[in-house]
């Protein structure tokens, strides 16, 4: 990978407080097994918003996966429907949202950015998306402003091209867009304009997921952008437990940052959440094999899943309880 793409990728905001706490996190979390429980075989099996997935790991919205791979987005959506599993395309994709439907062997949600002064364009991309048969919207509401991810600033014009953001530049020209700082009148909006499910992504405090409840929506994402927006904040799966609670069961919960092996989905699940979604290591297998490498990453992560659930004594995600995590 070119460096000023590796850059990209793996910054964080800031001094990256947040992102080494994503990883922390996890680590001091433990998981409290149950035996003789004669589970010898485990079933990953999972639906979000009704859509069956083999995992409930999916993969997160990413911008600009052209740096990545030539194919970019329609190469992991063809690995993560290899893997059974459901692909978040972003705002930002180097190809365009409907290219990646036609490449899409599994099911797609729309990540939704809504751009300053260019609230119109918002809305033609809902219609595209719905027609190109995305089943759902993701709207990200941490991001009133983009975070400085230092690393990446540092070697920006060294960006090799290919990193492109495709849609944006049709609709709205070349020129650095800022997003817009969205209240939930634009909640209210979204959710007037289309019959899809509608996810809030970018949620930590639980006022804020309860805010998003009552505006209707039917799922959220507890997450920190991985580490990429505001710097000190605590690690998506600190932050879940509170979300989990004040939604209180109406709305799909998930959360995604810091997820590297399949014991973090499992004390993920173990705290509340539905599913949840990865960012990096699926450019790590895109860049490193196209839609194979992805496909690969997604089905090492649910490999891991199945065992660790297997010898926590877990024939299935129904049984999977806030028992078995515990802080360390
Ligand atoms: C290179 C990169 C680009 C991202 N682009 C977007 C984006 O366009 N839209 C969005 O909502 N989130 C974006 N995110 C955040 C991810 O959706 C996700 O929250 C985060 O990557 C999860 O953390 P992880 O990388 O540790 O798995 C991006 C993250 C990375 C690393």
């Amino acid at each position: 990978m070119h460096p000023a793409a590796w850059a990209y990728y793996s910054a964080g905001a800031g001094d990256e407080v947040t992102l080494r706490r994503e990883r922390d996190a996890f680590e001091k979390l433990l998981l409290v097994p149950r035996v003789l429980r004669g589970v010898d075989h485990a079933d990953t099996s999972a639906s979000v918003l009704g859509a069956p997935i083999r995992a409930p790991i999916m993969v997160a919205p990413t911008g600009v996966q052209g740096l990545a791979h030539p194919e970019g987005e329609c190469a992991t959506a063809r690995g993560a429907g290899e893997a059974g599993t459901l692909m978040a395309v972003s705002t930002v994709s180097s190809r365009r949202l409907e290219d990646v439907a036609a490449a899409a062997t599994g099911p797609l949600w729309f990540q939704l950015y809504v751009y300053e002064g260019a609230r119109p364009f918002a809305e033609t991309l809902v219609r595209r998306a719905e027609r190109a048969g995305y089943g759902a919207i993701v709207l990200t509401v941490d991001a009133p402003r983009w975070g400085r991810k230092e690393r990446f600033l540092r070697v920006e014009d060294e960006l090799p091209p290919g990193a492109s953001a495709v849609s944006i530049e049709e609709e709205l020209g070349e020129e650095a867009r800022e997003p817009a700082a969205l209240t939930p009148e634009d909640v209210a909006w979204l959710r007037s304009s289309t019959g899809l499910p509608i996810v809030l992504k970018g949620i930590l405090h639980p006022e804020d997921a309860a805010l998003a409840v009552e505006h209707g929506v039917e799922g959220v994402v507890v997450s920190t952008h991985g580490g990429r927006q505001l710097d000190g904040v605590p690690a998506s799966v600190e932050a879940l437990p509170a979300v989990v609670e004040a939604v209180a069961g109406r709305a799909e919960v998930y959360m995604d940052g810091g997820i590297r092996r399949g014991t973090d989905v499992l004390k993920a699940l173990a705290l509340g959440a539905r599913a949840v979604f990865v960012g990096r290591p699926v450019l790590w297998g895109l860049a490193a094999d196209g839609a194979a490498g992805v496909g690969r990453v997604l089905e090492m992560l649910r490999e891991e899943l199945e065992l660790a659930m297997i010898l926590a004594g877990l024939p299935d995600l129904e049984s999977v309880g806030p028992d078995l995590a515990r802080k360390g």
